[in-house]
């Protein structure tokens, strides 16, 4: 048995609120951004991916005119820095609507450093961030997509495993539904199966509606 659900008939709040908690995990992009006067920002959009691998560009969404997207039409740059479990209690902080020209970093204690490429600041204790010129802006209804060419990305040696950085070591937070937040706990590995040798380490059948025979999937990659 399924629940079908119109969103029209459901209701903006209650879809929104439906959409948020199925759409997940959520990473969240932690955007450092400067008013046109240099005053700093910094807010958590988890409306955030990848948007294109080459250029590289990150996209992130703006429901409704927050004061990150104000700053990055006036100035063009933003940075995203990674959410992680440590600053949990920061980042959280950060989302409040503080009025505009409120430097959130400083509110809830967090030091910054200047970036490489782009005047907007990174957070010191985020072990990742993404420099970002605009790339462009789509409207969608009452949101804004904000698209960011990745100009610099500065990540922390400690979470690097030779020149991969560790999911384990970074420890990014995830949004989900309602107050609820996604910690990173385990990883598993899998690779990808060549087509010239399928169906290789694949343990299900790939016969439409199939039963899958095996159930561990958890094959060692690398
Ligand atoms: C974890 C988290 C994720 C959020 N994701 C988004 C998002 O994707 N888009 C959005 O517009 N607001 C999002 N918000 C709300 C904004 O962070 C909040 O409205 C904030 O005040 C915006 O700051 P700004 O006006 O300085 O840009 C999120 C809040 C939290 C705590």
């Amino acid at each position: 048995m399924r629940r079908d659900i119109d969103p029209a008939e459901a209701g903006r709040r209650a879809f929104y609120q439906l959409l948020t908690a199925v759409v997940v995990p959520r990473p969240i992009a932690w955007v450092s951004s400067l008013s046109a006067e240099g005053q700093p920002n910094l807010a958590p959009h988890s409306f955030f991916t990848v948007a294109c691998a080459d250029p590289p560009v990150v996209q992130f969404t703006s429901v409704r005119r927050k004061d990150s997207l104000r700053n990055i039409e006036a100035t063009r740059e933003f940075v995203v820095c990674m959410a992680t479990e440590p600053l949990f209690e920061q980042v959280n902080a950060t989302g409040t609507t503080f009025p505009y020209g409120y430097d959130e970093a400083a509110a809830v204690g967090l030091a910054r450093e200047p970036s490489a490429r782009v005047a907007p600041t990174r957070v010191a204790a985020s072990p990742v961030a993404l420099e970002c010129v605009l790339h462009a802006t789509v409207c969608l209804g009452d949101s804004t997509v904000v698209f960011g060419r990745v100009v610099h990305a500065a990540v922390d040696e400690d979470v690097l495993d030779g020149d991969h950085p560790r999911y384990d070591l970074m420890k990014p937070l995830a949004r989900l539904g309602r107050d609820e937040w996604g910690l990173a706990r385990e990883t598993r590995w899998i690779t990808r199966i060549p087509y010239d040798q399928w169906p290789g380490h694949f343990a299900g059948t790939s016969e439409p509606g199939g039963a899958v025979r095996g159930d561990d999937m958890d094959v060692a990659g690398g």
